[in-house]
């Protein structure tokens, strides 16, 4: 991977983190806005469909839509100790042979990435600097579903994320976290021929799922 922010990634998410995640995932399950996009996903029926989980960390979101009938997942990723996590929990899942592993950066990859019925993109668009490559190569890849977990654009959070920024980077740590505009991120999405079908948020994060149109 040519890109600082991956070398940065490669760094922020290692094994004593992901493991961390891991052990976190199978004592409580997804994450309260994970489990809100997994829901908004299988009420619109996923029998039958694929999916491309893109930074999809130890799995979740497959495991959750394999078992609601999705036939199979790629799961792409920047981060070798999470990819090495969701090994893990497919074994441990009874999920082997349904899920592809990709490493690397999306962007680099997607060439060779074939489209999926469902994309999924959950708290990653903030951990990536170009938004309008990450979101443009996604959401094209996207044939019926296009699913975000995304930061709020408030002012609050850029605030935030500019304190935690400066704390990375006293900390000699290459990582970066970003807030994109809201508005931009939807122009992409939507320039890609999606429509917004379902929209929910807390107080940080934005859930967002699209439907292809036509
Ligand atoms: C904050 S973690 C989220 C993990 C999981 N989706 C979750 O919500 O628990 C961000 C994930 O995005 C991945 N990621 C960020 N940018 C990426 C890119 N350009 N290509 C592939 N993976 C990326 C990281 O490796 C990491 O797995």
């Amino acid at each position: 991977m040519n890109c600082c922010q991956c070398q940065g990634i490669e760094m922020e998410f290692n094994r004593k983190k992901t493991a961390r995640e891991l052990k976190r995932y199978r004592r409580k399950g997804p994450a309260k806005t994970t489990r809100v996009l997994i829901e908004a996903l299988k009420a619109r029926g996923v029998q039958g469909m694929s999916l491309l989980d893109i930074g999809g960390g130890v799995g979740a979101i497959h495991h959750e839509l394999l078992d609601a009938g999705a036939s199979s997942a790629t799961h792409a990723d920047a981060s070798t100790a999470y990819l090495e996590a969701s090994r893990e929990e497919v074994e441990h899942q009874g999920h082997a042979g349904r899920v592809g592993f990709l490493h690397g950066d999306f962007v680099e990859l997607a060439a060779d990435i074939p489209p999926a019925d469902i994309v999924t993109l959950d708290r990653v668009i903030c951990c990536y600097h170009d938004m309008q490559a990450l979101v443009g190569l996604s959401s094209t890849r996207a044939r019926q579903y296009y699913g975000l977990v995304y930061p709020r654009d408030t002012w609050l959070i850029r605030i935030g994320f500019a304190i935690l920024n400066f704390v990375l980077g006293f900390r000699k740590n290459p990582f970066r976290i970003f807030s994109h505009s809201t508005q931009a991120v939807d122009a992409v999405v939507r320039g890609n021929g999606l429509e917004r079908q379902f929209y929910a948020k807390s107080s940080v994060w934005q859930v967002v799922v699209y439907e292809r149109q036509g």
